[in-house]
């Protein structure tokens, strides 16, 4: 197309374990965020990062004004896209639902501008607090203590953080709240 998107375009956004570790076929993918929303380890897990009775804890995105959360973008439109939506939404069925949300890609000049003459959108996998694994909130160094302590059948609940913190910075992205629960995992 003239504008450099193609008809069957389907972007995800993802935040979490989507930015380190897309387990799935994409045609291309790009650091993009989301405005009005921020990243918090507020979703219980029980099925990837922890058990059922003993949940780890994974991100979810809550409203948050004047927010940005920045992630990965990937387009999984064309001949494989309705078996990489099905395998997202299990991968994703601990209790997360599907929003769409506005996608802004920063332009590849370098001063951070960011792309309006086309406007994206994409799905997005979010915990709300009315998902049965919802925890909430608690202080970080809680959180950071539930997170040692746990692993699910994907593996040690610190990895999915440590992992998702060095995504974010090669991305050169800044999230305070996952910076810090790194810090405090880190320190041991
Ligand atoms: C996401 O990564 O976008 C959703 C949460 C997760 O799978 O960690």
């Amino acid at each position: 197309m003239a504008d450099g998107k193609s008809a069957d375009e389907f972007w995800i956004f993802g935040y979490g374990s989507l930015v380190w570790r897309p387990d799935f076929p994409y045609r291309h993918r790009r650091p993009a965020y989301v405005e009005g929303w921020v990243r918090r380890f507020w979703q219980g897990s029980t099925d990837h990062r922890g058990v059922p009775g003993a949940p780890g804890r994974v991100v979810t995105l809550l409203p948050g004004q004047n927010a940005i959360c920045w992630g990965m973008a990937y387009d999984i439109g064309g001949p494989d896209l309705d078996a990489t939506l099905a395998h997202l939404d299990y991968r994703e069925k601990g209790g997360y639902s599907v929003e769409r949300m506005r996608l802004c890609f920063p332009s590849g000049d370098g001063r951070g501008e960011v792309e309006f003459a086309q406007v994206y959108f994409a799905q997005v996998y979010i915990g709300s607090p009315d998902n049965p694994n919802y925890l909430g909130p608690a202080d970080p160094a809680h959180i950071a203590r539930q997170i040692r302590e746990s692993r699910g059948p994907s593996g040690p609940n610190d990895e999915y953080v440590l992992r998702l913190a060095d995504a974010l910075r090669d991305i050169g992205a800044d999230d305070p709240h996952v910076f810090e629960i790194e810090a405090l995992l880190r320190r041991g």
